[in-house]
Formats: structure tokens, C-alpha cells, sequence
């Protein structure tokens, strides 16, 4: 009887919500079909300490692959590059370390984002119309990336970018940091926010100072940013994709020594807005339907084979005496 492989894969998150749910969904679905492969994932929960001590886990507990999105560069560069050149394989996602001290690297064009997100600002507010950005996390390259798009998108516009704020990618610092700007400054016509959640606080607080501002997010997840969009909450938000598919494909094709691209960057900037949130959300809809149904049948499948393996080594049993 020969041993089989099983690959043991690590994930670490640099936080937990709605946009990594959708991801660590995909995840755990595409795993189903890889039998030969096992994956654990764990939230930093936005924490640089924790996402280290996570990252140590896997590497100590000798797994064979670590796949991350760094909260912050400079804090997880180390720790990255250590796990790197002490041999096992790496894959960076979404956000970026410092200097390319991995494996494979995937990630989605967020400049590319940020300039399509100041045309279709543009669009909204007219020429010479003035913005607030809300920012992400400083030290995380997404926030630099969707912050240089905007601005060279904005120049190339004729819109001006007239202050920006930090949000650090989450509600509530976020809806601080907007109530502390509306109280002093009331004539803006555009909130660019780095993400969805960001996004709704910036509107919910233009509603509370009772200022007319139109609000683009990014992230467009079905069940917070799309579904801001159909309710008029936001005005639009663009599509990041979540690729939890490809990063576990990318991850099994390192491990088996097959082909696969070192560094992709998806071009992506397609808007979500009042004209196709809907359509969005039914498509949303059939797509969980189909993955509960694939659910099910996978734990059919598994049962199967439970009781067959469990009737086989009876037969077997059986025929020795
Ligand atoms: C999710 C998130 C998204 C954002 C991405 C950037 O954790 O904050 O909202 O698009 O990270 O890395």
C-alpha cells in the first residue's frame, strides 16, 4: 500500500469580513475537488502581530505552502521573506509586501481602478467638482494604488481631490473620521472611498449632516457594496474580484511542480452601479443556490465512498476468516 501525499495548505488573512468571507468560500469550495490537499485559514483579524504569529504557525507546523495578504507591507515583509528563503513556497494576494520575496504573487489592478473610479466620478459631478477620498489602511499597497489611479485619473479630469482621510478600510473609523470633516466642510460633490464599508459610513454620514454628496466605493461583494448600489446608498463601487479559485489552483500547480504565472496582476475596472446592481444581485443569488447544491452533492459523494470503503474492507474481512 503506498502512502498518498496530502498537501498541507496555510492561509493567512489580514482580516475578517465580508469581502475575505466571500473569498474564504471560494477557498473551501474549490478544495473539495482536491482530495489530495487540506487547507487551514486564519484571520489576523487586522492585527501586524497576529498576522506574524499566524504566519509562524503554518512555517513551525511544517506546512507545505503559505498563501497571504499582508496587512501592511512593511510589518509583514520580514516574515514573509524569512519563510521564503527558508524554502517554502510563498503566495502573496491582494495586498502586496515589500520587494518580491515570494513565490507567486496575485493580485487585480487596483491603480487601474482608482483612474476608472475618478472618469466615472467625473461623470457623476461634472468638471471641476470637488472630492474627499477616504482612505484605506496606510501601509497596505492596495490604498497607495487605488489613491495614485484616482489622482492621476482625477488630474487627467478636471477634478480635484481637496482633502483625504484615513479609514483604515473599516465603518467605523471611517464614519469618525467623515462626521469630524461634514462638521467643517459642507461644499463636496464626490466621496471616493477606498472600499464598500467605508463607503456606506461616508454616505450615512452625509445623510446625518444632511449634505447632498454623491458616495463610489470599491469591492462591489453581492451582499454589502452591490447591494448598497441597489438601494441607493452608494452611487457606485467597482468590481475587486476575490479569486479565491485561482489562488488555490496557483498554490497546487507550485506544489506538484506544474506551470503556473509568477506574478498576475488582473485587469479589472468594470463599475457596478444602478444600471446592472440587480442583475448583479440575481446572478449573486443562482451562484449560491448552485454552490449549496455542489455542497450537498460532495458530502453524497463523500458518504458514498464512506460506507463502500466500509463495506469492501468487511468483504474483506470476511473473506480472511
Ligand atoms: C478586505 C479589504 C477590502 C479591500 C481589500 C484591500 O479585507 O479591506 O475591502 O478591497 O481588503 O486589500
Amino acid at each position: 500500500c503506498h502512502e498518498k501525499k496530502t498537501y498541507r495548505i496555510g492561509v493567512s488573512q489580514c482580516s475578517q469580513d465580508d469581502w475575505r468571507a466571500k473569498m474564504n468560500d471560494e477557498i473551501n469550495r474549490e478544495i473539495m475537488f482536491h482530495p489530495e490537499a487540506t487547507v487551514e485559514i486564519r484571520s489576523a483579524d487586522d492585527s501586524n502581530e497576529k498576522q506574524i504569529s499566524d504566519i509562524r504557525y503554518f512555517k513551525d507546523n511544517g506546512f507545505d505552502i503559505i498563501i497571504a495578504a499582508p496587512n501592511e507591507a512593511d510589518a509583514i515583509t520580514p516574515i514573509i521573506k524569512e519563510v521564503y528563503e527558508s524554502g517554502t513556497p510563498v503566495i502573496i494576494f491582494d495586498r502586496n509586501i515589500n520587494g518580491d520575496s515570494y513565490t507567486a504573487y496575485l493580485g487585480v489592478d487596483n491603480f487601474g481602478i482608482g483612474k476608472s473610479a475618478a472618469h466615472y466620478g467625473r461623470h457623476l459631478i461634472g468638471k471641476g467638482g470637488k472630492v474627499i477620498e477616504i482612505y484605506g489602511l496606510a501601509g497596505s499597497t492596495p490604498a497607495k494604488e487605488r489613491h495614485d489611479g484616482f489622482i492621476e485619473g482625477a488630474t487627467e479630469e478636471g477634478i480635484s481631490v481637496i482633502a483625504s482621510a484615513y479609514g483604515n478600510w473599516n465603518y467605523d473609523d471611517a464614519a469618525s473620521v467623515c462626521d469630524s470633516m461634514f462638521t467643517v466642510c459642507k461644499d463636496i460633490d464626490l466621496i471616493y472611498a477606498h472600499n464598500d464599508r467605508m463607503a456606506i459610513a461616508a454616505s450615512e454620514m452625509a445623510k446625518k449632516h444632511g449634505l447632498d454628496i454623491k458616495v463610489i466605493g470599491i469591492d462591489a461583494a453581492p451582499e454589502i457594496g452591490i447591494k448598497a448600489v441597489a438601494d441607493s446608498v452608494i452611487d457606485a463601487t467597482f468590481l475587486y474580484p476575490t479569486e479565491g479559485y485561482r489562488v488555490i489552483r496557483t498554490a497546487l500547480a507550485i506544489l506538484k511542480g506544474e506551470p503556473y504565472e509568477r506574478v498576475s496582476t488582473f485587469p479589472i475596472s468594470s463599475p457596478v452601479d444602478i444600471s446592472n446592481a440587480d442583475i448583479l444581485l440575481l446572478q449573486n443569488e443562482s451562484l449560491k443556490e448552485d454552490s449549496a447544491k455542489i455542497k450537498t452533492l460532495k458530502s453524497q459523494v463523500d458518504d458514498f465512498w464512506n460506507k463502500h470503503s466500509a463495506q469492501t474492507s468487511l468483504f474483506y474481512a470476511a473473506i480472511a476468516i
